[in-house]
């Protein structure tokens, strides 16, 4: 069984749903995966970061808020303290931070230096915030690298279903040209509403009541939750170096929801698609309302629903759709990337193969600590 010692750096809607999770499915990753967790630190804005009492560690991290011992001032000392604390866990590769703070479209911060410091002490890093993969992702890829650590994101983009994971572990020797997709549930959600004569600001309400919204729903409206995911995947999967700042961006208003009305009416849908593609040695990214026709894939996309379409040079189009979204399927996300990193550790430490192998196992592939950091 290896054991995992996970530091929470933002304890809001995403990492509660995840501790409660990792519970949930504690015997299945211990009897199917040989994998347990358990939360060692805690760490908010508010509240600084406080270590979980080790009687509360031992019986799972359900319990992980009960904490005991002075709490350090911000979250980023706390970051670094904790990695010292651990030192032993993380030279094993057995600290994790998982990174849920709120997204800060100016610049990324302070997500990026939790994500600098847990890497530089030895952590790996699993985030669901978008921020240092949309501003710093190549810095942030070099600096794993380096730590011979993982830095791990699916949940930053259509929550738990696979898009990084999906190019990084099923789609070797092929190139990504171009995406467009629907990826801000709460634009989609009242667009679709508004389509049905329901008022943008009740449909809005909806989207806050059940916590989809963004903690400030105006990174929503204005398309910049959209710009920081269109920079993230276009960073990722398109080589870019680019931020939320070079995504061409407009938003949505109840106008904007009123001629998705006349679009409907016309057998046409008005959808907020995010986009990018390579021109050149030039990304050119963008976010904006684009009246679609009907039977674009992208048009039948409902309510919370997003998609996201990639083109590639030998597979032409491939989609992935999340038919619904929900701080489960968030979760999930950090669980998946957990289980990656486990199975990175379980396979570096499996003992080595019996005599009279020796050869077959010198032409299998590279051991996983050499892979490159997604
Ligand atoms: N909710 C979703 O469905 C969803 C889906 C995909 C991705 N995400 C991303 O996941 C992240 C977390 O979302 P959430 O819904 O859990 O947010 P949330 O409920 O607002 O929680 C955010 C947490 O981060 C802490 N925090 C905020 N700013 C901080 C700062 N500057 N330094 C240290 N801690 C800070 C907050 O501490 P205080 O409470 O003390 O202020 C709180 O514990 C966000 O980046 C979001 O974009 C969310």
């Amino acid at each position: 069984m290896t054991t995992f010692d996970l530091l929470l750096i933002g304890y809001g809607n995403v990492a509660k749903r995840f501790v409660s999770l990792l519970e949930e499915q504690r015997a299945t990753l211990a009897r199917r995966h040989g994998l347990r967790a358990r939360v060692i630190g805690i760490a908010t804005r508010r509240s600084g970061g406080q270590y979980v009492a080790p009687v509360f560690r031992r019986t799972g991290p359900a319990r992980g808020p009960a904490v005991a011992g002075a709490g350090v001032r911000t979250t980023l000392d706390f970051v670094s303290d904790a990695c010292v604390r651990d030192a032993a866990a993380a030279r094993k590769r057995r600290l994790v931070m998982i990174e849920t703070t709120t997204l800060d479209i100016a610049r990324g911060e302070p997500a990026i230096s939790h994500v600098r410091a847990a890497l530089s002490g030895g952590a790996h890093v699993i985030t669901a915030n978008k921020g240092p993969v949309a501003f710093a992702y190549r810095a942030l890829a070099r600096a794993a690298r380096r730590a011979n650590r993982r830095f791990l994101f699916e949940g930053a983009v259509m929550d738990g279903v696979p898009v990084f994971n999906l190019v990084r572990e099923t789609l070797p020797g092929v190139r990504i040209i171009a995406f467009r997709g629907v990826v801000n549930s709460t634009t989609n959600y009242i667009l679709t509403a508004m389509e049905r004569g329901r008022p943008f600001a009740e449909a809005l309400a909806d989207m806050q009541a059940q916590g989809v919204a963004e903690a400030d729903a105006s990174l929503d409206l204005d398309g910049w939750d959209s710009a920081a995911k269109t920079a993230a995947l276009a960073n990722v999967l398109l080589g870019a170096a680019i931020t939320p700042l070079d995504v061409e961006r407009m938003g949505i208003t109840p106008e904007t929801g009123r001629l998705a009305l006349d679009a409907r009416a016309a057998g046409r849908r008005l959808k907020l698609v995010a986009s990018a593609v390579r021109v050149g040695r030039r990304i050119v990214a963008r976010v904006a309302p684009e009246e679609l026709p009907g039977d674009d894939l992208l048009a039948g996309l409902d309510g919370q629903q997003n998609a996201i379409i990639l083109r590639t040079d030998l597979l032409e189009e491939i989609a992935v759709a999340q038919r619904s979204g929900s701080l489960t399927q968030t979760a999930y996300a950090l669980l998946s990337d957990l289980m990656t990193i486990a199975r990175d550790v379980l396979n570096r430490d499996a003992p080595a193969p019996p005599r009279g192998t020796a050869r077959a196992t010198r032409r299998s592939p590279p051991p996983a600590r050499r892979r490159r950091s997604l």
